[in-house]
């Protein structure tokens, strides 16, 4: 199946990466270890989709796709840490700083952040293109998404923010500190090749939508997942986390994941090729780990 191969191509890429000599090398190692601990790659996979339903290069594209699959590594890294969500375990291994310390954990994350704009501007493709990819990722993974979804969560977690409705305040979490990620991803692999307006517009949409859906079901998985197969603990209670099925309770929860994975591939599915992106729309909402 395609999507394993485009697994397995930013897999080598990342490899690749990690074999270049850098000093300290236990510094190396902490930089590389969650990166090529596994992991879905989802992101990277709705990269590599995006670009070959708009005809771009993949040899080119895998760049893009790695480059965010460090962004993600970096953002696992520090939400395991002991002051974020304390969770020991990480794609079925002790977490990055159980390994290597806080210290080191703390630096391989600030690391994977930068390092992820080196990898895309040494890319091989134009420049405007790059700008372009460059622009969402910075926003989408930083002050504009991720990072303020995560503040917005422990805020909430630690009872420092004031009263906001708690529909109100998942919805901005679940958008931010994941679903933005995974729209920068889908947009991101969309402009390596050559989309109109309109249908970057549709691609924009859908990726935020199936990005909703993917939080919501991380949380649901967080209640009725299996450890084991999730590869990280179930902390969410422990944390105070505010999520979807705290607020909606499980079944709702999962309706509501339903229905953004078909408002996701409403937006794309009279686009040619976009077969691909609507498999992985289901297999955001179907999977159990
Ligand atoms: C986990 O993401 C963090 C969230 C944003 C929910 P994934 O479930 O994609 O983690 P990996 O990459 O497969 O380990
Ligand atoms: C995703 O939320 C947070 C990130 C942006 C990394 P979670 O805290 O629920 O992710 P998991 O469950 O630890 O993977
Ligand atoms: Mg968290
Ligand atoms: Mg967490
Ligand atoms: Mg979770």
């Amino acid at each position: 199946m395609k999507l394993n191969l485009f697994k397995e191509m930013v897999d080598d890429f990342i490899e690749k990466l990690s074999q270049q000599k850098r000093f300290p090398d236990i510094f190396r190692e902490a930089l590389f270890y969650t990166p090529k601990s596994g992991g879905k790659r989802i992101r990277a996979m709705l990269v590599l989709t995006a670009a070959e339903m708009f005809n771009a290069d993949i040899q080119k594209a895998v760049h893009i796709a790695a480059a965010i699959e460090l962004m993600h590594a970096y953002s696992l890294i520090h939400d395991d840490l002991p002051v974020m969500d304390n969770d020991d375990f990480r794609r079925g291994k002790p977490a990055n700083h159980k390994v290597f310390g806080e210290d080191l954990a703390l630096l391989a994350g600030d690391g994977l952040n930068t390092y992820t704009f080196s990898v895309i501007a040494n890319s091989p493709l134009d420049e405007r293109k790059k700008i372009e990819i460059i622009s969402w990722i910075s926003n989408n993974a930083g002050i504009g998404g991720m990072v303020v979804g995560q503040v917005v969560d422990v805020l909430t977690a630690r009872e420092r923010i004031e009263k906001h409705s708690p529909k109100m305040l998942v919805n901005f979490i679940h958008k931010h500190k994941t679903a933005k990620l995974i729209q920068a991803s889908v947009v991101s692999g969309a402009v390596c090749g050559n989309p109109d307006e309109e249908e970057l517009k549709r691609i924009e949409r859908y990726g935020l939508y199936a990005g909703v859906a993917f939080q919501i079901i991380d949380d649901y998985l967080d209640v009725v997942g299996d450890e084991k197969k999730l590869g990280k603990k179930k902390v969410d209670e422990i944390n105070n986390t505010l999520t979807y099925p705290k607020v909606y309770g499980l079944k709702n929860s999962y309706r509501f994941a339903q229905k953004l994975k078909d408002m996701a591939i409403d937006e794309i599915k009279d686009l040619k090729g976009s077969k691909p992106l609507i498999d992985i729309a289901k297999l955001i909402v179907e999977r159990d780990r």
